[in-house]
Protein backbone atom coordinates (compact mmCIF):
# COMPACT_ATOMS: atom_id res chain seq x y z
CA UNK A 1 0.00 0.00 0.00
CA UNK A 2 1.43 3.67 -1.26
CA UNK A 3 -1.59 5.76 0.44
CA UNK A 4 -4.24 4.96 2.51
CA UNK A 5 -7.49 6.81 1.83
CA UNK A 6 -10.28 6.84 5.00
CA UNK A 7 -13.11 7.75 3.87
CA UNK A 8 -14.83 6.57 0.67
CA UNK A 9 -16.63 9.67 0.26
CA UNK A 10 -16.36 11.58 -3.22
CA UNK A 11 -13.43 13.48 -1.54
CA UNK A 12 -11.74 10.00 -0.68
CA UNK A 13 -12.59 8.45 -4.15
CA UNK A 14 -11.56 11.35 -6.19
CA UNK A 15 -7.95 11.30 -4.73
CA UNK A 16 -8.01 7.47 -4.61
CA UNK A 17 -9.27 7.48 -7.93
CA UNK A 18 -6.21 9.76 -9.09
CA UNK A 19 -3.75 8.74 -7.60
CA UNK A 20 -4.33 5.17 -9.09
CA UNK A 21 -5.03 5.77 -12.52
CA UNK A 22 -2.31 8.89 -12.96
CA UNK A 23 0.32 8.15 -10.42
CA UNK A 24 0.33 4.40 -10.43
CA UNK A 25 0.06 4.22 -6.44
CA UNK A 26 -1.29 1.03 -4.88
CA UNK A 27 -4.13 2.98 -2.71
CA UNK A 28 -6.27 1.50 -0.18
CA UNK A 29 -9.71 3.16 0.73
CA UNK A 30 -11.58 2.52 4.33
CA UNK A 31 -15.41 3.40 5.26
CA UNK A 32 -17.04 2.23 8.58
CA UNK A 33 -20.31 2.13 5.97
CA UNK A 34 -21.31 -0.86 4.27
CA UNK A 35 -20.87 0.96 0.98
CA UNK A 36 -19.05 3.51 -0.56
CA UNK A 37 -19.94 7.11 -1.69
CA UNK A 38 -20.69 8.75 1.68
CA UNK A 39 -23.21 10.65 2.09
CA UNK A 40 -24.23 11.04 -2.05
CA UNK A 41 -25.10 7.11 -2.12
CA UNK A 42 -28.09 6.25 -4.16
CA UNK A 43 -29.08 2.31 -4.93
CA UNK A 44 -32.63 1.08 -6.24
CA UNK A 45 -35.58 0.74 -3.46
CA UNK A 46 -35.94 -3.35 -4.04
CA UNK A 47 -39.60 -3.37 -3.61
CA UNK A 48 -40.71 -0.70 -5.60
CA UNK A 49 -37.23 -0.22 -8.18
CA UNK A 50 -37.05 3.60 -7.19
CA UNK A 51 -33.43 5.37 -6.87
CA UNK A 52 -33.31 6.52 -3.60
CA UNK A 53 -30.51 9.03 -2.19
CA UNK A 54 -29.98 7.30 1.33
CA UNK A 55 -28.97 10.62 2.86
CA UNK A 56 -31.37 13.10 1.11
CA UNK A 57 -31.95 14.41 -1.89
CA UNK A 58 -28.06 14.57 -4.46
CA UNK A 59 -28.55 16.79 -7.06
CA UNK A 60 -25.25 17.30 -9.20
CA UNK A 61 -24.53 21.04 -10.38
CA UNK A 62 -21.67 22.46 -10.77
CA UNK A 63 -19.95 25.30 -12.80
CA UNK A 64 -16.09 24.13 -13.43
CA UNK A 65 -15.60 22.27 -16.48
CA UNK A 66 -12.29 20.25 -15.10
CA UNK A 67 -14.98 18.44 -12.29
CA UNK A 68 -17.79 18.46 -15.13
CA UNK A 69 -15.05 16.41 -17.63
CA UNK A 70 -14.07 14.28 -14.78
CA UNK A 71 -16.95 12.95 -13.48
CA UNK A 72 -18.68 12.75 -17.42
CA UNK A 73 -15.49 9.41 -17.38
CA UNK A 74 -17.63 7.44 -15.41
CA UNK A 75 -21.24 8.58 -15.31
CA UNK A 76 -23.49 10.03 -18.15
CA UNK A 77 -25.92 12.70 -16.23
CA UNK A 78 -29.67 13.16 -17.25
CA UNK A 79 -30.74 17.04 -18.54
CA UNK A 80 -33.06 16.87 -14.40
CA UNK A 81 -33.15 20.41 -13.12
CA UNK A 82 -34.10 20.73 -9.97
CA UNK A 83 -37.35 22.92 -8.72
CA UNK A 84 -38.56 23.05 -4.98
CA UNK A 85 -42.29 24.21 -4.12
CA UNK A 86 -42.92 25.37 -0.01
CA UNK A 87 -46.01 24.53 1.33
CA UNK A 88 -47.32 27.88 3.64
CA UNK A 89 -50.59 27.84 5.66
CA UNK A 90 -51.91 25.14 3.13
CA UNK A 91 -50.90 26.72 -0.37
CA UNK A 92 -47.60 25.97 -2.14
CA UNK A 93 -45.54 28.54 -3.28
CA UNK A 94 -42.51 28.10 -5.87
CA UNK A 95 -38.96 28.47 -4.74
CA UNK A 96 -36.48 30.05 -3.86
CA UNK A 97 -38.54 33.39 -3.34
CA UNK A 98 -39.43 34.47 -7.18
CA UNK A 99 -41.90 36.43 -9.09
CA UNK A 100 -44.28 33.74 -8.86
CA UNK A 101 -43.68 33.65 -5.26
CA UNK A 102 -44.33 37.55 -4.56
CA UNK A 103 -47.38 37.56 -6.57
CA UNK A 104 -49.37 34.25 -5.34
CA UNK A 105 -48.67 35.59 -1.85
CA UNK A 106 -49.49 39.26 -2.50
CA UNK A 107 -52.66 38.06 -4.76
CA UNK A 108 -50.91 40.55 -7.06
CA UNK A 109 -49.57 40.86 -11.15
CA UNK A 110 -46.50 42.91 -10.17
CA UNK A 111 -43.97 43.31 -13.04
CA UNK A 112 -39.98 43.51 -11.60
CA UNK A 113 -39.63 46.78 -11.00
CA UNK A 114 -42.72 46.79 -8.94
CA UNK A 115 -42.11 44.00 -6.76
CA UNK A 116 -38.49 45.09 -5.95
CA UNK A 117 -39.77 48.26 -5.01
CA UNK A 118 -42.27 46.65 -3.09
CA UNK A 119 -39.85 44.35 -0.86
CA UNK A 120 -37.77 47.46 -0.96
CA UNK A 121 -39.96 50.02 0.52
CA UNK A 122 -41.02 46.31 3.62
CA UNK A 123 -37.45 46.29 4.36
CA UNK A 124 -37.13 49.79 4.58
CA UNK A 125 -40.58 49.64 7.13
CA UNK A 126 -38.40 47.48 9.58
CA UNK A 127 -35.09 49.48 9.24
CA UNK A 128 -37.32 52.65 10.22
CA UNK A 129 -39.11 50.59 12.91
CA UNK A 130 -35.73 49.45 14.55
CA UNK A 131 -34.42 53.02 14.55
CA UNK A 132 -31.96 51.84 11.55
CA UNK A 133 -29.96 49.83 13.76
CA UNK A 134 -30.81 46.39 13.52
CA UNK A 135 -28.68 43.76 16.52
CA UNK A 136 -27.03 40.77 14.53
CA UNK A 137 -29.16 38.36 14.75
CA UNK A 138 -30.71 35.77 11.75
CA UNK A 139 -34.35 37.41 12.23
CA UNK A 140 -33.14 41.29 11.37
CA UNK A 141 -30.99 40.55 8.64
CA UNK A 142 -33.37 38.58 7.26
CA UNK A 143 -36.17 41.28 7.24
CA UNK A 144 -33.70 44.08 6.26
CA UNK A 145 -33.31 41.93 2.85
CA UNK A 146 -36.64 40.88 2.21
CA UNK A 147 -39.27 42.75 4.49
CA UNK A 148 -40.81 41.19 7.42
CA UNK A 149 -44.32 39.51 5.53
CA UNK A 150 -41.75 37.27 3.11
CA UNK A 151 -39.32 36.43 6.25
CA UNK A 152 -42.78 35.29 8.76
CA UNK A 153 -44.31 33.28 5.54
CA UNK A 154 -41.07 31.80 4.50
CA UNK A 155 -37.89 31.90 6.27
CA UNK A 156 -39.06 32.11 10.23
CA UNK A 157 -40.77 28.72 10.86
CA UNK A 158 -38.55 26.92 7.96
CA UNK A 159 -35.39 27.97 9.80
CA UNK A 160 -36.22 27.35 13.39
CA UNK A 161 -37.11 23.79 12.46
CA UNK A 162 -33.52 23.23 10.97
CA UNK A 163 -32.16 25.11 14.10
CA UNK A 164 -34.56 24.17 16.96
CA UNK A 165 -34.22 27.67 17.44
CA UNK A 166 -35.77 30.90 16.59
CA UNK A 167 -34.27 32.81 14.31
CA UNK A 168 -34.28 36.17 16.47
CA UNK A 169 -31.84 34.28 18.78
CA UNK A 170 -29.42 32.93 15.58
CA UNK A 171 -26.69 34.91 14.74
CA UNK A 172 -26.54 36.69 11.36
CA UNK A 173 -24.37 34.67 9.97
CA UNK A 174 -26.20 31.61 9.27
CA UNK A 175 -27.11 33.06 6.07
CA UNK A 176 -25.08 34.82 4.00
CA UNK A 177 -27.80 36.02 1.63
CA UNK A 178 -31.44 35.75 1.01
CA UNK A 179 -31.83 35.72 -3.00
CA UNK A 180 -35.26 37.18 -4.70
CA UNK A 181 -35.29 36.49 -8.19
CA UNK A 182 -37.70 38.91 -9.65
CA UNK A 183 -38.31 36.98 -12.84
CA UNK A 184 -40.53 33.84 -12.78
CA UNK A 185 -37.23 31.41 -13.23
CA UNK A 186 -37.57 28.80 -10.06
CA UNK A 187 -34.74 26.77 -11.57
CA UNK A 188 -33.09 25.67 -8.58
CA UNK A 189 -29.37 26.10 -9.51
CA UNK A 190 -27.49 28.12 -12.03
CA UNK A 191 -25.02 26.29 -12.40
CA UNK A 192 -23.54 25.81 -16.13
CA UNK A 193 -23.64 21.91 -16.05
CA UNK A 194 -26.75 19.92 -14.19
CA UNK A 195 -28.19 16.92 -14.26
CA UNK A 196 -28.51 13.61 -12.30
CA UNK A 197 -26.14 10.86 -12.82
CA UNK A 198 -28.44 7.89 -15.31
CA UNK A 199 -27.92 5.08 -13.00
CA UNK A 200 -27.55 6.66 -10.42
CA UNK A 201 -24.93 7.47 -7.95
CA UNK A 202 -23.92 4.15 -7.14
CA UNK A 203 -23.04 2.96 -10.56
CA UNK A 204 -21.09 6.12 -11.12
CA UNK A 205 -19.36 5.24 -7.65
CA UNK A 206 -18.58 2.01 -8.44
CA UNK A 207 -16.98 2.45 -11.85
CA UNK A 208 -14.91 5.57 -10.23
CA UNK A 209 -13.28 2.65 -7.87
CA UNK A 210 -13.02 -0.02 -10.35
CA UNK A 211 -8.92 0.25 -10.74
CA UNK A 212 -6.78 -2.85 -9.89
CA UNK A 213 -4.77 -0.77 -7.61
CA UNK A 214 -7.85 0.79 -5.54
CA UNK A 215 -8.28 -1.90 -2.36
CA UNK A 216 -11.23 -1.23 -1.29
CA UNK A 217 -12.47 -2.19 2.26
CA UNK A 218 -16.19 -1.30 3.84
CA UNK A 219 -17.45 -1.88 7.35
CA UNK A 220 -13.83 -1.17 7.99
CA UNK A 221 -13.70 1.83 10.89
CA UNK A 222 -10.18 3.66 11.46
CA UNK A 223 -10.25 4.42 15.01
CA UNK A 224 -10.74 0.18 15.60
CA UNK A 225 -7.76 -2.38 15.85
CA UNK A 226 -6.84 -3.58 12.93
CA UNK A 227 -4.77 -3.63 9.61
CA UNK A 228 -5.82 -0.20 8.49
CA UNK A 229 -6.37 1.43 11.81
CA UNK A 230 -4.96 4.37 13.29
CA UNK A 231 -2.74 2.54 15.68
CA UNK A 232 -1.42 0.58 12.28
CA UNK A 233 -1.22 3.06 9.73
CA UNK A 234 0.14 6.23 11.63
CA UNK A 235 3.93 7.22 10.78
CA UNK A 236 3.66 4.13 8.35
CA UNK A 237 2.04 5.54 5.52
CA UNK A 238 0.77 8.59 4.13
CA UNK A 239 -2.86 9.18 5.07
CA UNK A 240 -5.16 11.13 3.45
CA UNK A 241 -8.27 11.39 6.08
CA UNK A 242 -11.59 12.47 5.49
CA UNK A 243 -13.04 11.19 9.00
CA UNK A 244 -14.27 13.86 11.84
CA UNK A 245 -11.01 16.26 12.61
CA UNK A 246 -12.31 15.95 16.23
CA UNK A 247 -12.00 12.48 16.49
CA UNK A 248 -8.96 11.96 14.74
CA UNK A 249 -7.21 13.82 17.91
CA UNK A 250 -9.68 12.10 20.31
CA UNK A 251 -11.53 15.55 20.84
CA UNK A 252 -8.77 16.78 22.44
CA UNK A 253 -9.99 20.64 21.93
CA UNK A 254 -13.92 19.79 22.31
CA UNK A 255 -16.23 18.69 19.98
CA UNK A 256 -17.41 20.44 16.92
CA UNK A 257 -21.05 21.18 16.62
CA UNK A 258 -23.26 19.48 14.13
CA UNK A 259 -26.90 19.32 13.18
CA UNK A 260 -27.92 15.89 11.57
CA UNK A 261 -31.10 14.64 10.30
CA UNK A 262 -33.30 11.90 10.34
CA UNK A 263 -35.56 10.57 7.41
CA UNK A 264 -38.62 8.63 8.18
CA UNK A 265 -39.26 6.75 4.78
CA UNK A 266 -42.11 5.21 3.68
CA UNK A 267 -43.72 3.35 0.62
CA UNK A 268 -46.91 5.14 -0.54
CA UNK A 269 -49.47 3.21 -2.38
CA UNK A 270 -49.64 6.14 -5.11
CA UNK A 271 -48.31 6.57 -8.54
CA UNK A 272 -47.21 9.99 -7.21
CA UNK A 273 -47.61 11.60 -3.57
CA UNK A 274 -47.08 15.28 -4.37
CA UNK A 275 -45.88 15.72 -7.63
CA UNK A 276 -42.65 17.16 -7.32
CA UNK A 277 -39.28 16.30 -5.83
CA UNK A 278 -38.74 18.17 -3.55
CA UNK A 279 -41.82 20.14 -0.94
CA UNK A 280 -40.42 22.10 2.04
CA UNK A 281 -42.80 22.53 4.21
CA UNK A 282 -42.52 26.56 5.78
CA UNK A 283 -44.86 26.69 8.82
CA UNK A 284 -43.43 25.86 12.35
CA UNK A 285 -46.17 23.23 13.14
CA UNK A 286 -45.36 21.04 10.65
CA UNK A 287 -42.65 19.21 12.67
CA UNK A 288 -40.62 18.10 9.26
CA UNK A 289 -38.79 20.52 6.87
CA UNK A 290 -39.37 18.61 3.51
CA UNK A 291 -40.13 15.50 1.70
CA UNK A 292 -38.48 14.02 -0.83
CA UNK A 293 -40.10 11.86 -3.11
CA UNK A 294 -37.65 10.37 -5.27
CA UNK A 295 -39.60 8.93 -8.42
CA UNK A 296 -39.70 12.28 -9.64
CA UNK A 297 -35.68 12.44 -9.73
CA UNK A 298 -35.76 10.39 -12.71
CA UNK A 299 -39.03 11.43 -14.99
CA UNK A 300 -37.36 9.81 -17.83
CA UNK A 301 -37.65 5.78 -16.08
CA UNK A 302 -40.48 3.90 -16.43
CA UNK A 303 -41.85 3.72 -12.55
CA UNK A 304 -44.22 1.75 -11.07
CA UNK A 305 -48.35 3.39 -11.33
CA UNK A 306 -49.44 2.14 -7.40
CA UNK A 307 -46.01 2.35 -5.09
CA UNK A 308 -43.46 5.96 -4.47
CA UNK A 309 -41.12 6.34 -1.99
CA UNK A 310 -40.85 9.20 0.00
CA UNK A 311 -39.11 10.28 3.03
CA UNK A 312 -39.67 13.21 5.78
CA UNK A 313 -37.08 15.02 6.80
CA UNK A 314 -36.35 16.34 10.41
CA UNK A 315 -33.01 18.62 11.48
CA UNK A 316 -32.05 18.50 15.24
CA UNK A 317 -28.61 18.56 16.43
CA UNK A 318 -26.31 15.62 16.32
CA UNK A 319 -25.45 13.47 19.32
CA UNK A 320 -21.66 11.14 19.09
CA UNK A 321 -23.81 8.88 17.51
CA UNK A 322 -25.42 10.78 14.87
CA UNK A 323 -24.32 11.14 11.38
CA UNK A 324 -23.02 14.96 11.09
CA UNK A 325 -24.38 16.68 8.29
CA UNK A 326 -24.09 20.39 8.72
CA UNK A 327 -21.40 22.16 10.88
CA UNK A 328 -23.01 24.18 13.42
CA UNK A 329 -20.05 26.73 12.86
CA UNK A 330 -20.74 28.76 16.42
CA UNK A 331 -17.90 31.20 18.01
CA UNK A 332 -16.95 28.37 20.17
CA UNK A 333 -16.66 25.67 16.96
CA UNK A 334 -13.99 28.20 14.87
CA UNK A 335 -12.27 28.02 18.16
CA UNK A 336 -11.67 24.70 18.25
CA UNK A 337 -11.60 23.89 14.34
CA UNK A 338 -8.32 26.55 15.09
CA UNK A 339 -7.03 24.39 17.36
CA UNK A 340 -7.54 21.40 15.40
CA UNK A 341 -5.53 22.51 12.30
CA UNK A 342 -2.74 23.52 14.21
CA UNK A 343 -2.71 19.92 15.44
CA UNK A 344 -3.34 18.70 11.93
CA UNK A 345 -0.21 21.06 10.56
CA UNK A 346 1.91 18.54 13.89
CA UNK A 347 0.93 15.59 11.50
CA UNK A 348 2.99 15.94 8.32
CA UNK A 349 2.02 12.28 7.18
CA UNK A 350 -1.59 12.96 7.49
CA UNK A 351 -3.60 15.23 4.99
CA UNK A 352 -7.55 16.46 6.22
CA UNK A 353 -9.67 16.59 3.54
CA UNK A 354 -13.77 16.53 2.41
CA UNK A 355 -16.15 18.23 4.70
CA UNK A 356 -16.10 15.97 7.95
CA UNK A 357 -11.63 16.74 8.02
CA UNK A 358 -12.44 20.44 7.07
CA UNK A 359 -15.79 21.28 9.12
CA UNK A 360 -16.80 22.92 5.98
CA UNK A 361 -20.17 22.34 4.50
CA UNK A 362 -19.30 20.98 0.58
CA UNK A 363 -21.03 20.33 -2.26
CA UNK A 364 -20.12 16.79 -4.31
CA UNK A 365 -18.40 19.50 -7.28
CA UNK A 366 -16.66 21.21 -4.27
CA UNK A 367 -15.41 17.88 -2.62
CA UNK A 368 -14.19 16.65 -5.88
CA UNK A 369 -12.32 20.23 -6.77
CA UNK A 370 -10.72 20.40 -3.40
CA UNK A 371 -9.82 16.70 -3.95
CA UNK A 372 -7.99 17.67 -7.64
CA UNK A 373 -6.19 20.87 -5.26
CA UNK A 374 -4.84 18.36 -2.58
CA UNK A 375 -3.58 15.51 -5.30
CA UNK A 376 -2.24 18.27 -7.57
CA UNK A 377 -0.26 20.82 -4.43
CA UNK A 378 0.32 18.78 -1.91
CA UNK A 379 0.08 14.72 -2.58
CA UNK A 380 2.51 14.78 -5.13
CA UNK A 381 4.88 17.09 -4.06
CA UNK A 382 5.51 16.38 -0.97
CA UNK A 383 5.42 12.20 -0.94
CA UNK A 384 5.70 11.40 -4.62
CA UNK A 385 7.96 14.19 -5.85
CA UNK A 386 9.64 11.80 -8.36
CA UNK A 387 5.92 10.79 -10.27
CA UNK A 388 5.19 11.95 -13.85
CA UNK A 389 1.15 12.25 -14.22
CA UNK A 390 0.44 9.47 -16.28
P1 LIG B 1 -18.74 12.23 2.89
O1 LIG B 1 -19.38 12.50 4.19
O2 LIG B 1 -19.61 11.96 1.73
O3 LIG B 1 -17.75 11.00 3.06
C1 LIG B 1 -16.96 10.81 4.22
C2 LIG B 1 -16.86 9.32 4.46
O4 LIG B 1 -15.93 9.08 5.53
C3 LIG B 1 -18.19 8.67 4.86
O5 LIG B 1 -18.52 7.65 3.97
C4 LIG B 1 -17.90 8.14 6.26
O6 LIG B 1 -18.56 6.90 6.52
C5 LIG B 1 -16.40 7.96 6.24
N1 LIG B 1 -15.78 7.94 7.58
C6 LIG B 1 -15.95 8.86 8.55
N2 LIG B 1 -15.26 8.48 9.65
C7 LIG B 1 -14.65 7.30 9.34
C8 LIG B 1 -13.81 6.41 10.07
N3 LIG B 1 -13.48 6.63 11.36
N4 LIG B 1 -13.36 5.29 9.47
C9 LIG B 1 -13.71 5.02 8.18
N5 LIG B 1 -14.52 5.83 7.45
C10 LIG B 1 -14.98 6.95 8.03
N6 LIG B 1 -24.11 18.04 -2.48
C11 LIG B 1 -24.49 18.43 -3.74
O7 LIG B 1 -23.62 18.73 -4.56
N7 LIG B 1 -25.82 18.44 -4.07
C12 LIG B 1 -26.80 18.11 -3.21
O8 LIG B 1 -27.98 18.14 -3.54
C13 LIG B 1 -26.41 17.71 -1.89
N8 LIG B 1 -27.35 17.35 -0.98
C14 LIG B 1 -26.97 17.03 0.29
C15 LIG B 1 -27.94 16.68 1.22
C16 LIG B 1 -27.55 16.36 2.51
C17 LIG B 1 -28.59 16.00 3.51
C18 LIG B 1 -26.19 16.42 2.90
C19 LIG B 1 -25.75 16.12 4.30
C20 LIG B 1 -25.23 16.72 1.96
C21 LIG B 1 -25.60 17.04 0.65
N9 LIG B 1 -24.65 17.33 -0.30
C22 LIG B 1 -25.04 17.69 -1.56
C23 LIG B 1 -23.20 17.32 0.03
C24 LIG B 1 -22.51 15.97 -0.26
O9 LIG B 1 -23.20 14.89 0.29
C25 LIG B 1 -21.12 15.85 0.40
O10 LIG B 1 -20.82 17.01 1.10
C26 LIG B 1 -20.02 15.56 -0.52
O11 LIG B 1 -20.30 14.40 -1.21
C27 LIG B 1 -18.73 15.51 0.31
O12 LIG B 1 -18.05 14.31 0.22
P2 LIG B 1 -16.95 13.90 1.32
O13 LIG B 1 -16.18 12.80 0.74
O14 LIG B 1 -16.22 15.10 1.76
O15 LIG B 1 -17.78 13.46 2.61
Amino acid sequence: MDLLVVGAGLFGLTVAQRCASELGLRVTVIDSRPHPGGNAWSTRDPETGIEVHRYGSHLFHTSNDRVWTYVNRFTGFTDYRHRVYTVHRGEVFPMPINLGTINQFFRSAYGPDQARALIAAQAADEAQATGGTPDESLESRAVSLIGRPLYEAFIRGYTAKQWQTDPAHLPASVISRLPVRYNYDNRYFGDTHQGLPVDGYGAWIERMIDHPSIDLRLDTDFFADGPFGRAATRGRVPIVYTGPIDRYFDHAAGRLGWRTLDFETTIEPVGDFQGCSVMNYADADVPYTRIHEFRHLHPERQHSPDATVVAREYSRFATDSDEPYYPVNSPADRDRLLRYRALATAEPQVKFGGRLGTYRYLDMHMAIASAFTLVDTELVPKFYPGRRMI
